[in-house]
């Protein structure tokens, strides 16, 4: 199937019961069916369904959905991005080794590894900028992952992931992507060597403003019995599943496995059903929203560019972005619906447009049918100090557009009343 079928259909069968939608198992348990096939599944011998801290039918299909979308192995839904981000690098990452990551990255990202990590004893090393050598320049022994997002929010950035993970393959560790602006619709990161990927389901692929979620999708190629002393959780026997080696006895999935058995077992950010229905809902429509989104945002983006009473725009599908050349080739061409620009008079005319627009929501999010406003620097990123915010890409008088499916008139319109706005006009 293609993307846009697999979308809809991917992962489901119609079940026992053939409901055309994909019910919502709203339960927490499963009957065991007799003592010893409890035994196999709590010996991960067998995968039925027993406990929906662990797993879900509902949750099922949105991780064979995800998993089938990326080009991965296996994923495990989680209650947010935020979730996904922290236990896709917890699965490998434990006291007194590091994760080397990208600057360019959303604003809790950038906190959870600036300072979150180091309360539990991981080193998080953020690269000065987002070249390929200059993070695989920070890898050493004690490295266990490198991050990226694939295309940063809100700079609009898109990582050499080719590049990237060649580095970080030829020293041994894996590539883990934050792939929630791209979505798999336009660039599906385990093609260009990533090992996992993951996303906030919040953004585009709920698309609707209306649920949080996440998802980990393990690319099932990372050599993990080949690196047994850097990553000894996945190659030791686990004490809480009699002696499982993941690496050994989950040879095609051992990290997604361990994802699951370990991280989303002790720590329990669970995905609610009636929450990944809501995200499947999402997942049906993304393609079309897609489509509409970027053109809407091409047209906001030239809009704004053409007029006077704008300092700059940053959009990535215009030549001068600096991830043009990346955009054709990581993602066809198709720049995401995202772009900045501030207005002229700097930072408090940038504020004056923010309080002024009408139709724009301003509202801490993106990827949503409706178009939405933000200025990270005193939102999203206000927690960075002057010098982190220039390394994460966010000017003071930055403001982030996330383009709707609106009618565009109406967008342009709401624009040329907050810039007079913003420049003092009428
Ligand atoms: C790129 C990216 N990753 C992760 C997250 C966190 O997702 P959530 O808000 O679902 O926890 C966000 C949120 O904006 C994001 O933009």
């Amino acid at each position: 199937m293609r993307d846009e079928t697999l979308a809809i259909h991917g992962g489901y069968d119609g079940e026992s019961t053939r409901s055309a939608a994909v019910p919502i198992y709203q339960t927490v348990t499963h009957e065991l069916p007799d003592a010893e096939e409890a035994g196999r599944i709590f010996d991960l011998e067998s995968p039925g369904f027993h406990y929906n801290r662990l797993n879900n039918p509902t949750n099922d299909v949105l991780e064979r959905r995800l998993a089938a979308l990326e080009d991965g192995v296996g994923a495990l839904a989680v209650s947010s991005g935020a979730a996904a981000v922290y236990q896709a690098l917890r699965n490998l990452a434990t006291a007194g080794t590091n994760v080397v990551t990208s600057p360019e990255l959303y604003g809790a990202t950038y906190t959870l590894l600036a300072h979150g990590l180091a309360e539990e004893g991981i080193e998080a090393r953020i690269a000065d900028d987002c070249d390929p050598e200059t993070m695989a320049g920070l890898i050493d022994e004690g490295t266990r992952a490198v991050f990226c997002e694939s295309v940063s929010n809100p700079a609009g950035t898109v990582i050499d992931l080719d590049r990237l993970s060649e580095l970080a393959h030829e020293r041994g560790v894996p590539l883990v992507v934050d792939n929630t602006i791209a979505t798999p619709l336009l660039l599906k990161p385990i093609a260009h060597g990533a090992d996992v990927v993951v996303h906030s389901l919040t953004k585009f692929v709920g698309g609707h403003g209306v649920v949080l979620g996440g998802i980990i999708v393990d690319g099932g190629r990372f050599p993990w019995a080949d690196h047994a002393e850097r990553f000894p959780m996945l190659n030791r026997p686990e004490p809480a599943f009699h002696g499982v080696v993941y690496a050994r006895d989950f040879p095609d999935n051992a990290y997604i496995v361990r994802c699951r058995t370990v991280g989303m077992r002790n720590t329990g950010p669970t995905l609610a059903p009636f929450s990944a229905f809501l995200a499947l809902q999402g997942l049906e429509t993304l393609a079309v929203r897609l489509e509409r989104q970027q053109a809407n945002a091409r047209a906001v983006a030239e809009h704004l560019a053409a007029d006077p009473r704008v300092a700059w725009v940053r959009y990535a599908g215009f030549p001068d972005h600096p991830s043009h050349d990346a955009v054709q080739r990581y993602l066809g061409g198709r720049a995401p619906s995202i772009l900045t620009f501030g207005a002229q008079g700097g930072y408090a005319a940038s504020l004056r447009f923010f309080d002024s627009v009408r139709l724009f929501k301003r509202v801490l999010n993106l990827g949503d049918t409706k178009s939405l406003v933000v200025h990270p620097a005193s939102t999203t990123h206000r927690q960075l100090t002057p010098g982190d915010l220039e390394k994460a890409g966010i000017p003071a008088d930055m403001i982030r557009l996330s383009i709707g499916i609106e009618h565009v008139d109406d967008l342009l319109a709401d624009l040329d009343h907050a810039l007079s706005a913003a420049v003092g006009e009428g």
